[in-house]
């Protein structure tokens, strides 16, 4: 009855927060369940759909149980549920550990148990559980232990998705608590400062993140350009060039984030279309050995600073994904030294470079190879030894 590879690797679907936030009903989910495969999505590995805060009632009925806005979802979530498995997806759903969520709505605190079986007869597929409103009296450790016991007993497989903003040392003990995903980050902004600042917290956290227990970055913003009901998430903020959100694809994809699409799909252009679907990229994210990117600093290396890097993700069939990223606001060479991934020059081996923008071979190198990046660009390679 359990799926042993629940979780297995980083997760991808699309979830309503970003664009939508409060503003979310069952014509809205369908149709972005009907655009995941329609538009290709699901070909290339988008299955979940995932409904955020804000789509029950304030109050639970008169047996504690959550009640779904029957303005926002007249047919109810397992209607909806059913038709998004009709299409061959995976339905996800949202709710918070402290007595409510985030927007003000109930949530689980002490209804664990209850609420996972709800969800469990609803059909519900995946769980993301946010931090908000916790008593002060009990750790997050316990509430994120306590609700993963409860999916996993409530009959139905559910994967579990943390979200507690890398509050609390978070990293020390999500895996254990059987999390299959945990957000490390505070919420994402539809900004280059944002999709910045929130990549260099992580870089350090390499050895944070693996198969059934993913380092989860936030949903992403490609193809939003400033398109949110929220003035925090994105309409007073303007969003982010066509570049920028192949850099911010980059990275996630290369430092093993979830790829949760924010944006909403049924109005993506194709750029948009060509960075979500891009999958070479998604091959490098879904690589099934689930390891983490590791930094170079480009030689010379007092010249640079911090925010021009080269990320390097071992693969599973020996290749090696290389991502030459310049966050910085000018021009750059990077040099990688091939001594620095662990290629000698004395082992007579060269490495064989594809782009997996362009899709295309660049050709073979030996010891070194130094491209130069615009600013708040990225190359990504796939080496191959030769
Ligand atoms: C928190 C989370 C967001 C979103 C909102 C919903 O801020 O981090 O991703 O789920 O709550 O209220």
């Amino acid at each position: 009855m359990y799926e042993q590879q629940l979780g297995l690797k980083p997760p991808m679907g699309w979830n309503s927060w970003n664009t939508f936030t409060w503003d979310i009903n069952e014509q809205l989910i369908r149709e972005a369940a009907d655009t995941i495969v329609a538009g290709g999505y699901k070909d290339a590995g988008y299955e979940y759909i995932v409904i955020d805060d804000c789509w029950s009632l304030k109050d639970r009925d008169d047996d504690g149980k959550l009640v779904a806005d029957p303005i926002k979802f007249p047919n109810g979530m397992k209607a909806l549920a059913d038709y998004i498995h009709s299409k061959g997806l995976k339905f996800g759903m949202y709710s918070c550990v402290g007595t409510h969520t985030c927007a003000g709505y109930p949530g689980s605190f002490e209804h664990e148990f209850q609420d996972a079986e709800l969800l469990a007869e609803w059909g519900v597929d995946f769980l993301k559980y946010d931090y908000c409103f916790k008593p002060r009296h009990i750790s997050g450790e316990l509430l994120y232990k306590r609700m993963s016991l409860a999916l996993k007993n409530c009959g139905r497989d559910i994967l579990f998705s943390a979200c507690n903003w890398g509050e609390d040392n978070v990293y020390q003990w999500i895996r254990e608590s059987g999390a299959h995903m945990y957000r490390s980050t505070g919420d994402i902004q539809d900004s280059w400062d944002s999709i910045k600042s929130l990549t260099l917290s992580q870089l350090d956290k390499a050895s944070f993140t693996g198969s059934y227990c993913h380092n989860d970055m936030d949903m992403l913003v490609v193809g939003m350009y400033g398109g949110s009901n929220s003035d925090f998430i994105g309409s007073q903020i303007g969003g982010c060039n066509d570049v920028e959100y192949k850099t911010h694809f980059s990275l996630w994809s290369m430092m093993g984030s979830p790829l949760m699409i924010g944006s909403d799909i049924r109005k993506a252009n194709q750029p948009t279309r060509d960075i979500l679907m891009n999958r070479d990229l998604i091959a490098i994210n879904q690589d099934v050995e689930g390891r983490g990117a590791y930094r170079i600093k480009p030689e010379p290396q007092w010249f640079h600073a911090d925010d021009v890097f080269m990320l390097v993700k071992v693969l599973t069939d020996g290749d090696v994904a290389i991502g030459f990223f310049n966050l910085s606001d000018g021009q750059r060479e990077m040099s990688l030294q091939f001594w620095d991934i662990g290629l000698p020059y004395a082992s007579g081996k060269s490495l064989s470079l594809y782009d997996c923008w362009e899709h295309k071979e660049i050709g073979v190198f030996r010891e070194r190879y130094a491209p130069v990046v615009p600013a708040h660009d990225c190359l990504i390679v796939r080496a191959k030894l030769v």
